[in-house]
């Protein structure tokens, strides 16, 4: 078939989507934009940023290609979707008013409550409110959402009333306004929908590691590991998230004068076998992607394209029984300002045994003079896939083991909750 598709973005995720879309049987030639050097030795990057909408439409239309899977959530949001597909190419990834539902989390909230899926309470705080009765109503622990796309760094979650008080005031004074929500207890789980009007599909759930530290604790962070599929969704959680969250709003998207296509992200908290949405997004996770993709065994772009053009009913995927896990090398100074620029070295080349296999996954690379270096906070990833989370987490930090940035940081308890 000879297909050419384009990637746009340039993380671990779109790195993931790069190597899954070159083992399709369907797949000639792959493009990413603006990718990094893990993209670079496999496909062909170009100097386009994911943002640059305009941008992004003109090269596909240049390469010709048969299908654009959009990786981050800001061209989604600014209409990237849209664009290519008034000019007749494929896009992987919802529409501008559909990407509302990670563009604004008072939205998502708004279609939440509107159709009666599982959530948090939410209070809507502006400088009219009475703040003390408001964090006084639920009580510690406070959750505290900024209404703005803020690359996961507008949340805070905090057992301290000033820092609650302090981050409130602070959002109001720059946003106008802030959600207040109803903590939830329990443990967290990633569920990738793939939708559009024809139907839906879950990936295996997967789990994200957000915080910094060992025993997850620190600052928040995009995610320093990920393993799937996580056994705290267990069959009959994945049955009830499926009716209770999944079928709604995938009936509510579907009727919409334009339907969603692309990938549903679906933020779970599990507490007591009854799943709720911690929030929405509608792109594929990062590194959640790292570990999902390389579980699905039929033809990825197959899939991707069908969902794109509306068809996925008459395209269902299928899995295999795999294990998989990513360990996320951070730089020195992440999640805050990251230093960049070091060089990487070691061995970064794949390696397969009879356990299993185990690969880098690149994220923040760049090359200076023929030289690796570092371009971001989230370096790169090691993952390793085996028949058991077990071999897979032991292939992944060998893996890890082999290469070397001076300064980076990475957790040692990925897959700590399954093992
Ligand atoms: P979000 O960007 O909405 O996913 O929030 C980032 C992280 O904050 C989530 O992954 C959770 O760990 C935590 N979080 C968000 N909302 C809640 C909530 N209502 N209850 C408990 N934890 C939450
Ligand atoms: N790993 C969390 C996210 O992709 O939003």
């Amino acid at each position: 078939m000879g297909r050419t598709v384009l990637i746009v973005g340039g993380g671990g995720r779109e790195h993931a989507l790069a190597i899954g879309l070159l083992e399709s049987e369907s797949v000639d030639a792959v493009h990413v934009a603006p990718g990094n050097a893990g993209s670079a030795s496999i496909a062909i990057n170009h100097n386009v940023s994911a943002g640059d909408v305009g941008g992004q439409v003109e090269l596909a239309q240049s390469l010709g290609v048969d299908l654009v899977v959009v990786g981050p959530e800001a061209p989604l949001v600014g209409g990237l979707s849209d664009a290519l597909r008034s000019v007749g190419i494929p896009s992987f990834g919802p529409h501008a008013d559909g990407a509302m539902l990670e563009g604004s989390k008072d939205f998502a909230k708004q279609v939440m409550l509107k159709l009666n899926i599982p959530t948090a309470g939410v209070q809507h705080l502006t400088a009219e409110t009475n703040l003390g009765a408001a964090v006084d109503r639920w009580g510690s622990p406070w959750v505290i959402k900024r209404d703005v796309l803020a690359g996961g760094k507008g949340v805070v979650v905090t057992e301290d009333r000033d820092e609650a008080l302090d981050f409130i005031r602070a959002s109001i004074e720059s946003d106008g306004m802030v959600l207040l929500e109803e903590f939830l207890s329990g443990e967290e789980a990633s569920m990738l929908v793939m939708m559009d009007e024809s139907g839906f599909v879950a990936l295996p759930c997967s789990q994200d590691h957000k915080r910094v530290g060992e025993g997850d604790v620190g600052l928040n962070t995009g995610g320093m590991g990920a393993y799937a599929p996580a056994p705290v969704a267990t069959e009959a959680v994945r049955e009830r998230a499926i009716s209770e969250i999944v079928e709604p709003m995938h009936a509510h998207l579907s009727s919409q004068e334009i339907p969603y296509r692309g990938c549903l992200y679906v933020g779970l908290m599990i507490d007591d076998g009854a799943p709720s949405v911690v929030e929405y997004n509608v792109r594929f996770g990062d590194p959640e992607t790292q570990v999902t993709v390389p579980l699905i065994s039929s033809d990825l772009c197959e899939l991707l394209l069908a969902v794109a053009e509306g068809r996925l009913s008459k395209s269902m995927p299928t899995f295999s029984n795999n294990h998989a896990i990513t360990v996320v090398l951070a730089a020195e100074g992440y999640p805050g300002p990251p230093v960049k620029g070091r060089p990487i070295t070691g061995d970064l080349s794949d390696f397969t045994d009879s356990v299993g296999r185990a690969f880098i996954h690149h994220a923040g690379t760049g090359t200076s003079e023929g030289t690796l270096i570092s371009t971001g906070g989230r370096v790169l990833a090691a993952t390793g896939i085996a028949s058991s989370l077990a071999e897979a987490r032991e292939l992944a930090y060998q893996k890890l083991s082999e290469v070397e940035l001076e300064g980076a940081h990475f957790r040692r308890d990925i897959g700590h909750r399954a093992l």
